[in-house]
Order: C-alpha cells, then sequence, then structure tokens
C-alpha cells in the first residue's frame, strides 16, 4: 500500500513510483508538513523538521512548559492544518468561532486510518477511480476545547503524481459553531524561490497565462461571482525557478469547484511560501449545528520535475480518465452544429429542416438548437425559465424526425440557473429569483438569477427539464449560465445561515447536474457560461466538454485555447469553426481541431468551395480524433509570447502517429525555418503524407523540421501528420 505509517518516526508517509509526502505528528500532537515532491526512499527527519528556533512556550497547569525541536512551532513549523489564534500568524486553512465568541483552536492528532480506494464527496464533484487507482488516508483531529473534528482525507494516485485532497469539519458540541473559512488544501514550502503561474481573462479573453515570482507578502486569485468566472480560474502552479515547458520543478493545485474559491500564495518573515485553496472565504460563513459535518470540495496537487508540459499531459491523462463521467471516455463525441452564430433568434422549422438537409450533405452528426426555441424567446429579454417549446416557432418533433431520417442526433440549449422578469416563471414565482429585502434587483443581460439554495427552485428547474428530455429524443444540453449573481439572499436561509448563500448554489447546480447524469446517462451534457466563465473540473466532472470562449476567431482563440489546455484536457474545449470573416476556412479548422471539434454557422450561406473544404475537415476530423482528444498534447510555440507564430503537437500514447500544427497570427520576422518536434520516438522513422517524406523521430526532435514558406502569412496555418513506418 503506498501509505505507510512509521510509528518509530511518527511520519506518514504516502509514495508511488514518482512522488513521495510526508507528514509529521510532532511531540504535542501536532501536523507538520514535511515534503512533497519527487519519490524518497530514505529521509532523514532532523532537516525535514528544521525549523528557526523560538521563544514559544505554554503555561501549562502553573508551569512553563518549553516546546522541545519535535514539537510544533506555529510561527515556523511547516503546516499541515493551520489553525487559528495560537501563533500562527500567516493565513491558516481553518478559522471557526465557537459558542463563547472564541475563534482560537488548537487541532491535535487523534488517529488516522488507511484504506484503499476512494470514496464519493457527498453532493460534490471530485476525482474517482479503483481500488488499483487510489489509496485513501484519513487524519482524524480535535480540537478539545470547541468539540470540533476535522477529518483531513489525502487520496494518493498509484499510476500518476497526484494526490487528492479534502478536508471534513464535524461539530460534536452540543452549541452552534461558525465556520468562517475552511480551505481544501494547505501547502507550505521551505523558500520562497518559485514562480507563481495562474491564468486569468476577461469575456472573449479568457484563460491567458501569466506568470510572475513570489513575492513578499499574499497574491491571490479568486472570484466573488457565484462561478469560477472569466476573469479567474482555480488552478495555479508553483515552480522553480528555472521551470519551462520541458523540465523545472511544478507543484500544481486544480481546484474541483464551480463556485467562489481563492488561490493564496503568501510568503512568512522567515521566507517559506504558503499555498492555500478552497472555498472563497469572503462570501462564507457556515453555521454548523450540533452535530452537522461540513464536506470542503476536493483540491487536486500534482508534482512533476518534468515542466509545464508534462503537468498538462498529467492533468489531460488523470481528468480525461478519472473526472470526466465514464461514458464519455468510450463514447464517441458526435460532430455538431451550433444554431447561435448562423441563426441567433432567427430560425422556423422550415429553415431548420433545410440546415439539417445541408449538414448532413456536409457530413455532421448532431444539430444543437442554441437559445431562442422556448417560452415567447426572440430576443434576450424574456422567457427564461419557461423551459417548453415555443411551438408557434418551431415544431420540434418535425425537427428531431428530420433529423433521425438521417441517423443525426439532437441537442438543445437551456439556461436553467437563471429567470427573465418576462417569464411565466417569475410571474407565477417572483420569488424564486434571486433578491435582496427592499433592494431593487440588478438585471444583467436582461435577467435575474434563481435562488439554487432553494430545494424548491431546483425541483421545478430539474421537472422542466427532465419533461423536455421525456418527451423529445435529445441526446446533448448545452448549459448556459449568462450572468454572475447579484444581491445573494435568501429569505429561506434566514440570519443564521445567510454565509451559506453561495456555496449553497452551487450544490443546487450540481444537484440538478448530478440527478440529469443519473437519470438520463446517455445525454452529453456541454457547460457554457458567456464563454468560458464557468471552465473548471467541477463542471468537467458533469459534462465533458465546455464550450471555451465566445470568441470565436481562429486567431484570437490561440491564446485562449493554449491557456485553458494548460490544465484541462483538449478533449474538454468547445471549439467551433465559424463564420467569422476575420481568418480563412483552413486555419479556423485546424485550429478547432485542437478542441472538440464542431461548426456554428448557418450551412444555407456557405459557396460550394467551402462547403467542399468543410467536408475534407470533416474527414480530418474523423481521422485525427483519437490523437487530438486522447493524445499527449506539447506545446511548441506559445502565442502569448509569441505574436508571430504558435505551434503545437499530439503524439499517441504509444508514438506511432503524431499531428503538428503551425498557425501565423501576423506575419513577422519569422526565424528561419526549422522547428523542433517533441514527445516522438527517437528510434522511429515517420512518414509525413503532406510532405511526402519519411523523418526519423531523433532528426525530427533535435534538428528539427524545415518550415517551407510560401504559406507563411497573417492567418495562415499548416498541420503535418507523421505516421510510424513499420
Ligand atoms: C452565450 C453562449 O456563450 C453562446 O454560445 C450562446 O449560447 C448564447 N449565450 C445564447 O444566448
Amino acid at each position: 500500500m503506498p501509505i505507510k505509517f512509521n510509528s518509530k518516526d511518527n511520519v506518514l508517509h504516502l509514495y508511488n513510483k514518482t512522488i513521495s509526502y510526508l507528514i509529521f505528528i510532532s511531540n504535542d500532537k501536532g501536523l507538520i508538513h514535511l515534503y512533497f515532491g519527487p519519490n524518497l526512499k530514505k529521509y532523514d527527519l532532523d532537516t525535514l523538521v528544521y525549523h528557526t528556533i523560538h521563544y514559544n512556550s505554554k503555561y501549562v497547569d502553573g508551569q512553563e512548559k518549553f516546546n522541545s525541536l519535535f514539537d510544533l512551532n506555529d510561527e515556523t513549523s511547516m503546516m499541515e492544518f493551520p489553525d487559528f489564534g495560537t501563533g500562527d500568524y500567516r493565513s491558516v486553512a481553518v478559522k471557526i468561532k465557537n459558542s463563547y465568541g472564541d475563534c482560537t483552536t488548537d487541532f491535535q492528532y487523534k488517529k488516522h486510518k488507511i484504506t484503499k480506494g476512494k470514496g464519493k464527496l457527498e453532493g460534490l464533484p471530485s476525482l474517482y477511480g479503483t481500488e488499483n487507482d487510489f489509496t485513501t488516508l484519513q487524519i482524524f483531529l480535535q480540537d478539545k476545547v470547541s468539540k470540533v473534528e476535522a477529518v483531513l482525507e489525502y487520496n494518493i494516485m498509484e499510476n500518476y503524481p497526484i494526490i487528492t485532497r479534502n478536508v471534513k469539519l464535524v461539530n460534536k458540541s452540543s452549541n452552534d459553531i461558525v465556520l468562517k473559512y475552511l480551505y481544501s488544501a494547505c501547502l507550505d514550502f521551505p523558500t520562497m524561490d518559485y514562480n507563481f503561474y495562474y491564468l486569468t481573462g476577461q469575456y472573449c479573453k479568457e484563460r491567458t497565462i501569466r506568470h510572475n515570482k513570489v513575492q513578499p507578502g499574499i497574491q491571490m486569485i479568486s472570484s466573488l461571482e457565484g462561478k469560477s468566472s472569466h476573469h479567474t480560474t482555480p488552478f495555479c502552479a508553483l515552480t522553480s525557478l528555472d521551470a519551462c515547458e520541458d523540465y523545472g520543478d511544478v507543484y500544481s493545485i486544480n481546484f474541483i469547484y464551480s463556485g467562489n474559491f481563492e488561490i493564496r500564495v503568501e510568503t512568512s518573515p522567515c521566507d517559506s511560501t504558503r499555498l492555500l485553496v478552497g472555498i472563497n472565504p469572503e462570501t462564507f460563513e457556515y453555521c454548523l449545528t450540533p452535530y452537522e459535518s461540513f464536506q470542503s470540495p476536493e483540491a487536486v496537487l500534482l508534482y512533476t520535475n518534468k515542466g509545464l508540459g508534462e503537468m498538462t499531459r498529467i492533468y489531460h491523462k488523470v481528468f480525461n480518465n478519472h473526472l470526466i463521467s465514464k461514458r464519455w471516455q468510450t463514447t464517441k463525441r458526435p460532430l455538431l452544429l451550433n444554431s447561435w452564430e448562423g441563426c441567433i433568434f432567427d430560425f422556423d422549422t422550415e429553415k431548420l429542416l433545410k440546415i439539417i438537409d445541408e449538414s448532413h450533405e456536409l457530413g455532421i452528426e448532431m444539430l444543437v438548437l442554441d437559445d431562442g426555441w422556448f417560452g415567447k424567446r426572440n430576443s434576450d429579454t424574456s422567457s427564461l425559465g419557461d423551459w417548453y417549446v415555443n411551438k408557434d416557432k418551431v415544431d420540434l418533433h418535425k425537427v428531431i424526425n428530420h433529423l433521425h431520417k438521417y441517423n443525426m442526433k439532437f441537442g438543445l440549449w437551456f439556461e436553467p440557473e437563471m429567470i427573465c422578469p418576462d417569464s411565466d416563471l417569475y410571474r407565477k414565482h417572483p420569488n424564486y429569483a434571486i433578491k435582496s429585502n427592499n433592494r431593487y434587483p440588478t438585471l444583467m443581460r436582461h435577467q435575474m438569477v434563481l435562488n439554487m439554495t432553494s430545494k424548491e427552485v431546483c425541483d421545478n428547474v430539474y421537472q422542466q427539464i427532465s419533461k423536455m428530455l421525456d418527451e423529445y429524443e435529445i441526446d446533448y444540453i448545452k448549459w448556459d449560465h449568462n450572468r454572475s449573481i447579484t444581491e445573494a439572499y435568501s429569505k429561506e436561509l434566514g440570519y443564521k445561515h445567510m454565509g451559506e448563500f453561495y456555496h449553497r448554489f452551487i450544490l443546487g447546480t450540481y444537484s440538478i447536474l448530478e440527478k440529469i447524469n443519473t437519470n438520463y446517462p446517455n445525454v452529453l451534457i456541454e457547460s457554457c457560461c458567456g464563454g468560458g466563465g464557468r471552465y473548471d473540473a467541477g463542471m468537467l466532472y458533469y459534462g465533458p466538454q465546455v464550450w471555451t470562449s465566445d470568441e470565436t476567431d481562429a486567431i484570437a482563440r490561440l491564446t485562449i485555447q493554449e491557456g485553458t489546455s494548460f490544465c484541462f484536457p483538449c478533449s474538454s474545449m468547445g471549439s467551433h469553426v465559424t463564420a467569422n470573416p476575420r481568418t480563412n476556412y483552413n486555419t479556423k479548422a485546424k485550429v478547432a481541431m485542437m478542441g472538440t471539434f464542431g461548426y456554428e454557422l448557418n450551412p444555407l450561406t456557405l459557396s460550394q468551395d467551402i462547403k467542399e473544404m468543410i467536408k475534407q475537415q470533416i474527414k480530418e476530423y474523423h481521422q485525427y480524433y483519437n490523437l487530438t482528444h486522447f493524445g499527449n498534447l506539447y506545446r511548441l510555440i506559445s502565442p502569448s509570447v509569441n505574436p508571430y507564430k504558435a505551434s503545437w503537437m499530439f503524439v499517441s500514447d504509444n508514438k506511432d502517429e503524431a499531428l503538428f500544427t503551425y498557425v501565423v497570427p501576423l506575419r513577422g520576422p519569422q526565424s528561419l525555418s526549422y522547428i523542433k518536434l517533441k514527445g516522438l520516438d527517437e528510434n522511429k522513422d515517420y512518414y509525413c503524407p503532406q510532405l511526402d517524406k519519411t523523418f526519423n523521430g531523433k532528426f525530427l526532435m533535435t534538428y528539427g523540421l524545415r518550415l517551407t514558406f510560401a504559406w507563411v502569412d497573417t492567418g495562415q496555418a499548416i498541420s503535418y501528420y507523421f505516421k510510424e513506418v513499420k
């Protein structure tokens, strides 16, 4: 079992072939973090426990009791679960207020338990796997005075350098306890010589890769909007200062949560670094009644010494195999045409039937009817909440029957967490919308947000969606979410529980998604949030695809897709070829093929030439499907760093095939003319049909591929396929 307790040293050692994680139970029963990094067969406890000289002691029963070196030193120790009030002045992982108003806690080790496998987190998304994939350590701590218990859970993976963590708090007192904050994971590092990598963005410019050196003080990325947001992503990495795509230490966290989160990097006066990830305490306060417990979301911790590229490939594999639902690991996703950019709200049955005919001709496998099919919705001013077909506008049975004639599938758009003031739902249940007492509610895109903390509201939403799924053969749902929460308030929660609003909101959303997946397991869910405003590991658990961005120009998409691919699988990146005129159809397809690939245009308006191109693209999509969905991604040239070029490649697991893509966002001083490929087998030879040439793998990786410049101009792109010659 890859978790051992060394009772001589009082050290818990989690390990697999590549990583080790060491926790020390101090003489005074504190939990000291010793180490996370490459696998250690042997370690020196004295060196690991070392902390700077300190003068803290405890006044115990009239006597001053000095700490030994192997006691916990709040001020300088590296901590597993730092708590508030006894001398750790860094940000702490937990803070509670007991019924006397006292916030001090001193969580001490009680026992631990090691088991095979990994459990499911109640009501929350998490990685899953068998007893062969995971081993679990639970450490039980207690604060004797407040009578609160904490269960720290660690799940180490057998085959990946990954440990997942969560915390559960149980109030074992007979009084209410207020939970002020609870981070899912705390990681202390012995120095502050790291770069901090994270993703930032905005609407239509999501997930730009950023980094800076860890600085004295606190740096934070967080969301307050009720969703992970366009602006930040619940992911980060601390890397050694020399780390790059191909080498260097990378300690990364991916937080499996879609609500308000916080990632905090803090340095101490002793030049150590603390990394905390969890629910954002700014909008969180949870009242735990006697014997109630609180479950934190799960954080995924990853370590590699092979750089950021390897981090990406590990995340892709782990999320594809242990986060995304089993069904979508093996079932080929249908190639879709989405109606939004081609039709907006302007469609009727006849137009859709013609679009279906044309789509079938092109080789499309599914029509997704986006916004505008329900209530009285002909613009974005009304009807959210009324999830029944606008029969004056569209005969959905006829549309679906027509698709079935061609053996095509059907997908439908919903925005389940929203309500328009101009809707039957609002007229009947105005109290379903989030509003605060005696204030005018803020509208965004003419809509309000439903109070998903209420079971009655969630039931109503689920019933409406399931009625549609029962009546129509729907193969796919696009789950949109086009505004943030304001005036967060729910009368039902009352004063005592109001601080739970944001967390309960996302639990409400998760509960509906879970129910749909359970009761309609064949329905494919693609989540969306005004483009990519809720792209996180939490949503991926319920739906294997996320609409990456409303920015659909291929060139503008380069940095968005690069950033997204940093920590989420390419198979999850909703990417469509659209009619956006800025870039040519060849480049659009090459860029969209980095993700799920699909179309979002009106095929009735296309010229014959473009239709022929699309048919060819669809052939290539099928040919490269396994490579682009499940292959290993190598980023070769970053468009965030180089405005004149972008390049990436996919390599299959057994290195027998690869797809190389090169895009010129802007014609400029191209450095001549070789590019080194990555990830191939140096002993293999590869045939490239586009160049009609065979190359040796080592040659391609050490000398490189020579690019011909006929096509190097603004907006151009090429892809070369390489197949092993046996
Ligand atoms: C925002 C999404 O990002 C778009 O793809 C589209 O579905 C619109 N909403 C529809 O209102």
